[in-house]
């Protein structure tokens, strides 16, 4: 298999806890998810990423880790995870796991013997995490869990001190200009690495240093450290992924590929919300803008990009008055807000409305990157948004429409979150179970364009140009590699669009409709007249049986 499989690759980001339970404690495991194996298999997706697993007091869902080396007794013992690793690997599957680098829990032995002086190991760990005698340093950094957090700086009592925080209170930063904590985290992925696992998503990369009179994101040092990682991770276990989860602007992530010799792959952050404003606009013009200011990334590089994920939907990459437009369109309930973005789920977002539902995963599919999908949105799962914080996108698989939608044998009570209890929503209306039987359901349209996509290297590794086109609700784009030409339609409209697709080179010659096998009666040399139904997509592959060259 291919060094690069990631650039091809399709995702499937599983909430352990979330996804099956196999001992009936109320709780999804590893054993759980590794007996779901075979569905993600069908399904057809390349890589599993899962949420943290290390033993945490799960204040923030595992990403307060308070064990590194190990795995919460909820979800099994480190067997299980080696045995999720065989089990997917004899399956083609890979499995990515969390690097949790820039912070651990406050529960964490490293942090307990920090804060205090009369700890046997104190003197060891003193500067393992970021201390201060006031809470007036790093001012101009800003908070990031704003409904939760006044400050980056929590006092402790034990230690007299300020310790600084970027997220959650009990979750303290380490402090890397220790060069013990810098080999720390290398020790930790080594483990990992022992393990046998594909990859690592790293968590929160963007703030590993802290410097006065900067906004402590992105800094010199914090790459420094990066490009480190990647080249310990090269010479230990070449191959391994490596992912990073920077929110930022596309310039901003940029440096995280270094000259490919930093992160494998990154988030793009930026593009989300606008897949989101271009549905509720029917425009495609934020799609135009953000791709025109994403820079072209090293060879071997590749973004990710995902519509939804486990947090809310980030709302921290887009103006004040585009934040409140997409909070009045998407979120009007106050329920539906969080920090800077919405906690809701795809299926509710896009009201259930299966063409819409599509198109978001038409563009998701054929857009530049690797695409990762959200556990349940294959199946277009609901949310529950009178649970705390981000509870509400991260309730149980619906596998069934049994009893706990067949997540779970334990007593309903007894499950770490409530199934998803509506008449829409419930795992009567949506279970994987129903929708594997029924060919027409939205689960078979995603596995046939996860299958679609795999077939086809362009969506993957192509060149991207915007076709022009005499709408702005069509959204139409060449993907070409290798000789192979693919022409993408999108309708982001509610309504009929009749349009005229303008490229140099667009052959009179058979389009080939990928998803239906179909053909489409043949252009005019350089045009191509199209009527599509509301929020219609067409993945055409040009047979360029004229030899016409194709330049978008
Ligand atoms: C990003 C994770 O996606 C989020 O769930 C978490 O709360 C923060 N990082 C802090 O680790």
């Amino acid at each position: 298999m291919s060094h690069d499989w990631y650039r091809d690759a399709v995702f499937y980001e599983v909430f352990v806890r979330a996804f099956a339970d196999s001992n009936g404690d109320g709780i999804g495991d590893l054993p759980g998810l590794t007996s779901k194996l075979d569905y993600l298999r069908w399904l057809g997706v390349d890589a599993i990423w899962m949420l943290p697993i290390c033993p945490s007091p799960l204040r923030d869902d595992g990403y307060d880790v308070s064990d590194y080396f190990d795995v919460h007794p909820d979800y099994g013992a480190l067997a299980d995870v080696r045995r999720l690793i065989e089990e997917a690997h004899q399956r083609g599957l890979r499995i990515i796991v969390e690097l949790i680098p820039n912070h651990t829990s406050d529960q964490n032995a490293w942090f307990q013997a920090s804060r205090d002086p009369s700890h046997p190991q104190h003197e060891r760990y003193r500067d393992w995490y970021v201390w201060s005698d006031t809470d007036q340093k790093y001012a101009d950094t800003r908070i990031i869990f704003l409904d939760y957090e006044p400050s980056n700086w929590t006092r402790d009592a034990l230690r007299g001190q300020y310790y600084w925080h970027r997220f959650f209170h009990h979750q303290p930063d380490l402090n890397y200009d220790n060069p013990e904590v810098q080999r720390a985290m290398l020790r930790v992925v080594q483990f990992w690495m022992d393990l046998g696992v594909d990859g690592f998503r790293v968590d929160a990369t963007p703030y590993l240093y802290e410097r006065e009179g900067t906004s402590c994101e992105n800094l010199p040092e914090t790459h420094a450290y990066l490009k480190r990682l990647r080249k310990f991770v090269d010479a230990y276990a070449p191959g391994t992924m490596l992912l990073s989860e920077a929110n930022q602007w596309p310039e901003d992530v940029r440096p995280y590929f270094g000259d490919g010799d930093e992160f494998h792959m990154n988030f793009h952050f930026p593009l989300m919300p606008r897949l989101f404003m271009a549905l509720a606009r029917a425009d495609r013009t934020p799609l135009v803008q953000i791709l025109a200011r994403t820079p072209p990334l090293p060879d071997g590089c590749q973004w990710a990009t995902f519509l939804r994920c486990h947090d809310e939907l980030t709302l921290e990459m887009v103006t004040d008055e585009e934040r409140q437009f997409l909070w009045d369109f998407y979120a009007p309930q106050p329920r539906m807000r969080l920090n800077l973005g919405i906690r809701r789920r795809l299926a509710p977002l896009l009201d259930n409305d299966r063409a819409r539902l599509e198109l978001a995963n038409s563009l998701l599919f054929t857009l530049p990157g690797a695409p990762v999908i959200y556990y349940g949105d294959e199946i277009g799962m609901g949310d529950n948004i009178w649970l705390d914080d981000r509870d509400g996108v991260r309730t149980p698989m619906q596998w069934d429409s049994g009893p706990n939608a067949g997540f779970s044998a334990a007593a309903p009570d007894n499950l770490y979150a409530p199934v998803i209890e509506d008449s829409t929503y419930g795992p009567q209306q949506v279970n994987v179970a129903n929708q594997q039987a029924a060919p027409g359901s939205l689960l078979h349209t995603m596995r046939r364009m996860i299958g679609v996509r795999k077939q086809h290297s362009a969506f993957g590794r192509g060149n991207f140009a915007w076709v022009e086109a005499d709408s702005k609700a069509v959204a139409a784009y060449l993907r070409s590699h290798d000789g192979e030409r693919l022409l993408i339609v999108n309708n982001l409209s509610p309504h009929p669009q009749s349009v005229t697709l303008t490229a140099s080179g667009l052959p009179s010659a058979a389009l080939l409709d990928l998803l239906t096998g179909e053909y489409l009666p043949s252009s005019q040399q350089g045009q191509l007249a199209l009527a599509l139904h509301p929020y219609q997509y067409l993945w055409l592959k040009i047979q360029d049986t004229l030899g016409y060259g194709l330049h978008g």
